[in-house]
């Protein structure tokens, strides 16, 4: 029987700017196209080189992600940018392993509570971050807008990480 990602623990590891690439590749793949939320190699990039930003890859083939984690922790607070995991590897623990690095890190750095934005409508994300202890803290009315013109409120979740 071939072994899962959860039995296998997933191996999450640092990425750097040089999987910024591999990151838009997956975040195209992997996000709903109609409301752009996938970051370019060039905006990846540059986040990484801003203070406290963090990446976090599970690798697939060389030069493929399976999943990633992009956070922020500075001053105590820390923010989960982007998370995606591909549509074939998913509802097998990645993106609840990403995550649960990403809070062990931050904690690392300092910080005591994480927070993130998450559209609305998105259903298995809104059960992800649910099923990992983040809790709705606020609404930023029609934050998405779709290419289409439609508009989605995005739902502020967050959680200590004491
Ligand atoms: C959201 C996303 C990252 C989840 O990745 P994943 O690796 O499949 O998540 P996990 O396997 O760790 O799921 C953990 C739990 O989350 C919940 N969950 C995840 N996907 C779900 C879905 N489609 N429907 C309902 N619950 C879901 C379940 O409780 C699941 O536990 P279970 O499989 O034991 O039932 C993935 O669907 C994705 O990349 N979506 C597109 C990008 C995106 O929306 N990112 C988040 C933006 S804030």
């Amino acid at each position: 029987m071939m072994a899962t990602a959860r039995d296998q623990q997933a191996a999450v590891e640092p990425g750097t700017a040089a999987d910024a690439a591999a990151v838009e590749r997956l975040s195209r793949a992997s996000f709903d196209p109609r409301f752009r939320e996938a970051w370019s190699a060039g905006q990846i990039a540059r986040a990484l080189a801003d203070p406290g930003v963090f990446l976090l890859v599970v690798r697939g083939g060389p030069g493929e992600l399976l999943g990633f984690a992009l956070t922020r922790a500075l001053a105590g607070e820390a923010e989960l940018l982007l998370c995606a995991v591909l549509p074939a590897h998913r509802r097998s623990g990645l993106a609840s392993a990403l995550v649960a690095a990403a809070m062990a890190e931050a904690r690392r750095m300092g910080a005591r509570r994480m927070f993130l934005e998450v559209r609305e409508s998105n259903g298995a994300a809104r059960s992800l971050y649910r099923s990992l202890g983040f809790e709705p803290v606020g609404t930023r009315p029609f934050y998405y807008r779709s290419v289409a013109g439609e508009v989605a409120n995005a739902i502020t979740l967050s959680r200590s990480l004491a």
